[in-house]
């Protein structure tokens, strides 16, 4: 037997809710990935340049044409000025760019502040680096940064703050309110930031994304991460960026170069191709997300689950208490699934001390129509 090295980890929920799915033949609204595809133009463009023989290694920081497209968008969504060549790095998804950003700063004996309930990379990133989460809950209604209980988790081996806005699995946001008061914080004490915004394209109701990359002195102590997965659709493709300034993409990609080296090249041109040609996805992607979000909620308004529509994200939480209180979490989603043909992803799963009493399950409607309406007739009918 070999000491595991992250003796807690297991076989993830999302992994358990997708066999499940796939072994009942439920409609799959638990992990959080489209049923419809990626633009055509963007699949064409990928199709050219494998091939065209784009198929070696693309440069370590990625292909230049994509950092800069990646920082035209920035300039136009956030007003930031940031440099491609030395601010952005591509990576092999989202995930291993947090990785890389918790292992560039984290050393043993550190404390890391995670936001309950939290995204399920985050903590054995820190484990491995030999630090040590500290877990500080979002208030169980809004899901909103309870600022005391931050202050009181501070402690003087604090090193980074792991933010995540637009929030996975409620949709709530971070203000840019709380990001003025962050920085402050992360100024006084010297630490550093992780903020993940993944869903940074995915708000709702008019609102605006509050990124790092607005808040020129956040940004100083900042890794911001985000995912072209969620963005066009193409979650399989496993390609994201990380951007941060000089000094920190310089330790960032020193970890990065013997983690994965680069990205996919193919990918990459693609998404370069695609992003120079269609601006506008970005602008339109919240209308579309929106639609989908308010046709499934007009749907479920006439079941027994009660919610609030989700401000961001693809992921809609609903309250069972009035059809099943008698089961936790958990059991609501197998039962679900198995009774109900419906797949969703218990929330208790991403926190350390679930809340007592909580009812809630995620349903994940980056769905086609026919999806939704198949998905939301069932749950009607409980
Ligand atoms: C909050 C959050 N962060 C990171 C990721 C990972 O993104 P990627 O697939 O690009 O690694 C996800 C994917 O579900 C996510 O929900």
């Amino acid at each position: 037997m070999i000491a595991s090295k992250l003796p807690n980890v297991g076989t993830t929920i999302f992994t358990t809710m997708s066999q499940l799915a796939a072994q009942t033949g439920a409609l799959n609204l638990s992990q959080g990935f489209p049923d419809f595809d990626s633009p055509l133009a963007l699949r064409e463009a990928v199709a050219r340049h494998v091939m065209e023989g784009h198929n070696q290694y693309s440069p370590m920081t990625g292909l230049p044409a994509l950092r800069e497209q990646v920082a035209a968008k920035l300039a136009r969504c956030y007003g930031a000025q940031v440099n491609p060549d030395l601010e952005i790095t591509i990576t092999p998804g989202a995930t291993e760019a947090i990785f890389c950003a918790v292992q560039a700063v984290v050393r043993p004996g550190d404390e890391v502040i995670v936001f309950d309930p939290v995204y399920d990379s985050y903590e054995p990133s820190v484990e491995l680096a030999g630090g040590r989460c500290v877990h500080v809950q979002l208030t169980p209604d809004t899901f909103a940064i309870d600022w005391d209980q931050l202050t009181a988790a501070l402690s003087p081996r604090t090193r980074l703050i792991m933010l995540n806005s637009p929030h996975n699995p409620s949709g709530a946001l971070i203000s840019s309110e709380d990001l003025v008061r962050l920085a402050d914080l992360v100024e006084q004490r010297g630490l550093y930031v992780i903020s993940d915004e993944v869903y940074e394209h995915l708000v709702y109701d008019g609102a605006r994304h509050a990124s790092v990359l607005a808040h020129p002195s956040l940004y100083q102590r900042a890794f911001v991460v985000s995912s072209f997965g969620k963005t066009y659709h193409v979650t399989g493709w496993k390609t994201g960026y990380v951007v941060a300034p000089p000094v920190l993409s310089l330790e960032l990609r020193k970890i990065h170069q013997y983690v994965n080296f680069c990205g996919v090249t193919p990918l990459q041109q693609g998404l370069a191709d695609y992003m120079a040609a269609h601006p506008e996805h970005v602008d339109e992607l919240p209308g579309f997300y929106q639609a989908k979000r308010d046709l499934f909620c007009d749907l479920l308004d006439r079941s027994r689950f009660t919610f609030t529509r989700t401000p961001g994200t693809y992921f809609q939480l609903v309250d069972y208490s009035a059809i099943r209180p008698d089961l936790n979490d958990v059991e609501m989603s197998l039962w679900l699934t198995r009774e109900h043909g419906v797949a969703s992803i218990p929330i208790s799963v991403f926190y350390q001390v679930p809340v007592e009493g909580q009812r809630l399950v995620r349903l994940c409607f980056a769905k086609r129509e026919d999806t939704l309406r198949a998905a939301a007739e069932k749950l009607c009918a409980i």
